[in-house]
């Protein structure tokens, strides 16, 4: 239920930045390191639904939703229930030291989300990286192996182990020396741009070759490699989603050699596909699942979840202090239930309207080269001619720019699409609304072809 104040569409009443937000803009330069991204603008005052407002009083329509995180939406009346009920009663006791009921009360929660509950463990962390660190520990532990095989264009944090898995943009890892060594990289299936001119169900056939035949016969001996880490649709790099096949391929190969298989699902996961699990669309069964971000609808909280008979370590080898935080776990639980309730459902349901109406855009816009994803997880990808499939990174930044000006805040992913990653709750209204901003600002984006 929207108040009076609020909208369930976007309202721009300034010019942008407005003054208040310049003003924090300002005050964050001061202070802030330079790091941080920020592609446009926008300073977030409060927000509601699918809806974030400025501090000048502007309401955008939020198909960022903090990075695919606000998987509920912004402050779900249940989800602050929940927080403030908990915040009441304890907010913090270190999991890893004491036990607390809210830890084995989401982990089961979780592992009832996987083919056979019962054989599964987890352990929490608090972001998305945490969680790739703690998987690619637990897979060496495990295998006691060291060598690990990671993909082009994933992403999977930005800490010293999970950035030498990373294999996005050489910014994240430019200026920061020698990684983890014993990694290494192959192509993703990426149909659109498949030299062999394979189709989405069929594109990347050759790199299950590669693997087999070159990299396990001339650099890693398969048994010497701990661990697989696939995103089933890549996030950061594209919202690129990989063929069942080719994931069903890395499944074998891995039961094969006795090698784990890891799948991150910290942006693609959390019922953002219309399933938990986008790995679940191609009917495997992975030894470890990754997720953070939609879990619980911005509260910082990571989990890995392991197969048990993988996860054996031994007491202290691996812990942390606030992973598993009560309040944290709260806010996932309630989460957890929205998403299963309807909002999973309702991610399939407005997915496939959005599809519906966007996948000619190809045929429709110059400038568009391919549309794709699943569920509320839609990439589009900007190129300055279809023919020659060229990177038109300039015309997406232009897109993104004015939409934000038309009241949509969406995300630039790999070199030249835009990620529409909304809340799970939005409706058709909502949907079409942005459907309509994105065709006006790709229709005045090709004015500069
Ligand atoms: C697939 C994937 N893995 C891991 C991460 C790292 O998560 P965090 O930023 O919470 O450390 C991200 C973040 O974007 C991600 O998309």
């Amino acid at each position: 239920m929207i108040t009076a104040s609020e909208t369930k569409l976007p309202r721009i009443s300034t010019a942008l930045p407005g003054p208040k937000s310049q003003l924090v803009i300002d005050y964050d330069k001061k202070y802030m390191s330079p790091s941080y991204l920020r592609d446009y603008p926008f300073v977030a005052e409060r927000g509601y639904g699918a809806i974030v407002e400025d501090p000048d009083g502007n309401a955008f329509l939020d198909f960022a939703a903090g990075i695919a995180v606000c998987s509920t939406g912004h402050c779900h009346p249940k989800v602050v229930e929940a927080i403030q009920k908990q915040a009441a009663e304890l907010i913090h006791i270190a999991g890893n030291d004491f036990y607390h009921r809210h830890m084995p009360q989401l982990a089961e929660r979780l592992v009832k989300t996987m083919p056979k509950p019962q054989d599964y463990r987890v352990f929490f962390g608090n972001s998305g990286t945490e969680a790739v660190e703690g998987a690619i520990k637990l897979a060496r532990y495990a295998t006691r192996r060291d060598k690990l095989i990671a993909f082009y264009g994933c992403f999977h944090g930005r800490t010293l182990g999970s950035l030498s898995l990373t294999a996005s943009k050489n910014t994240q890892r430019k200026g920061f020396g020698t990684l983890l060594g014993g990694v290494e990289h192959i192509p993703y299936p990426y149909a659109y741009r498949c030299a062999l001119g394979h189709t989405k169900e069929t594109c990347g056939g050759e790199i299950i070759e590669l693997l087999e035949q070159q990299i396990f016969k001339r650099l890693f001996a398969p048994e010497e490699v701990a661990a697989i880490i696939v995103e089933p649709i890549q996030g950061e790099g594209g919202f690129i989603p990989a063929p069942s096949f080719f994931l069903q391929e890395l499944q074998r190969i891995c039961n094969r050699h006795g090698i784990v298989l890891i799948v991150d699902e910290v942006q693609a996961g959390m019922g953002r596909t219309g399933k938990w699990w986008a790995y679940e669309h191609a009917g495997i069964t992975p030894d470890i699942v990754l997720t953070a971000k939609g879990i619980a609808s911005g509260m910082p909280i990571s989990a890995f979840i392991a197969k048990e008979s993988i996860m054996q370590w031994k007491p202290g080898a691996h812990g942390t202090t606030y992973g598993g935080n009560p309040v944290c776990i709260a806010s996932a639980l309630a989460t957890m239930e929205l998403i299963e309730g309807a909002l999973m459902a309702n991610a399939r349901k407005v997915g496939d309207y959005v599809f519906g109406k966007i996948n000619d855009w190809p045929q429709r816009f110059k400038i568009v080269g391919d549309v794709r994803g699943k569920g509320l997880m839609i990439g589009v990808e900007f190129v300055r001619d279809q023919k020659t499939k060229e990177k038109a990174s300039d015309l997406r930044d232009r897109v993104i720019d004015n939409a934000f000006h038309r009241g949509l805040l969406t995300l630039g992913s790999g070199e030249n699409s835009i990620r529409l990653s909304p809340p799970l709750i939005i409706d058709e209204e909502q949907a079409d609304c942005a459907i309509r901003i994105m065709e006006e600002s790709i229709r005045e984006a090709e004015k500069n072809l």
